[in-house]
């Protein structure tokens, strides 16, 4: 299975997406691959860290460029999951990639800078489609808040916002905004190995819904 990390906003939280979910399917047995095609190399770095720490299970990561179709095509075969975090724009890696993909999983936070990106998501999804018809484009609600004034309304708002296109699916699952993903990047580790039960649920709950 191909899952591409994309958006076209940077900073919109793939990257960690990206790694925590390599980190959880490893553990739970699956062949995984992360790929980073994202030439700001953010998963290479973080993958060389975890390398240095020794850090259990071993990721496999692999730096793919341009046209990533065939390569990824090629590690679906030998992989159960081939995770693609591509930059945080229009970019080459994320149309060549989706093109070829199950699905995309798009963070997106509730903020208006990031939801006006979905337009272009969905000019992209459009014609990624008359490719490959059965893509999925799931959008994740990402570094929601977890004040108790705002929570409830903020994420009422995002699932309105994204209730307008119709090519998207909103998840389910939700990733708060907690320290503890920002803290392992440094690491090399995913917030599975950190001992934050809530954002170990969040991740949880993301593969329950996404993979099972
Ligand atoms: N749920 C979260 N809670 C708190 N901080 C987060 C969360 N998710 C991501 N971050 C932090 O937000 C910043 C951006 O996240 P990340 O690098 O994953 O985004 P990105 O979409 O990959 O960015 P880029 O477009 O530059 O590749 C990082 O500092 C990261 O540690
Ligand atoms: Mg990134």
């Amino acid at each position: 299975m191909i899952i591409i990390v994309g958006s076209n906003k940077g900073g919109s939280g793939k990257t960690t997406t990206a790694t925590n979910l390599a980190v959880a399917l490893t553990s739970k047995g699956s062949e995984v691959v992360l790929v980073d095609a994202d030439p700001q190399r953010s998963a290479a770095r973080w993958h060389q860290d975890r390398e240095e720490a020794g850090h259990k299970p071993s990721i496999t990561l692999l730096e793919k460029r341009d046209n990533i179709s065939q390569s990824i095509r090629t590690l679906d075969e030998k992989f159960d999951y081939v995770i693609v975090d591509v930059a945080g724009r229009n970019s080459r890696e994320m149309i060549t990639g989706a093109a070829v993909a199950d699905m995309i999983i798009a963070p997106h936070q509730a903020s208006q800078l990031d939801l006006d990106t979905l337009a272009e998501l969905q000019e992209q999804t459009i014609r990624i489609r008359d490719l490959n018809p059965e893509l999925k484009v799931l959008i994740y609600h990402a570094m929601a808040s977890t004040n108790p004034s705002v929570k409830e309304t903020e994420r009422k708002e995002f699932l309105e916002y994204v209730s307008q296109f119709a090519e998207f699916q909103p998840l389910e699952s939700i990733s708060f905004y907690r320290k503890a993903y920002k803290d392992v990047i440094p690491l090399g580790q995913s917030v599975m190995e950190y001992g934050n039960e809530q954002a170990i649920n969040e991740i949880n709950a993301l593969i329950n819904e996404v993979f099972e």
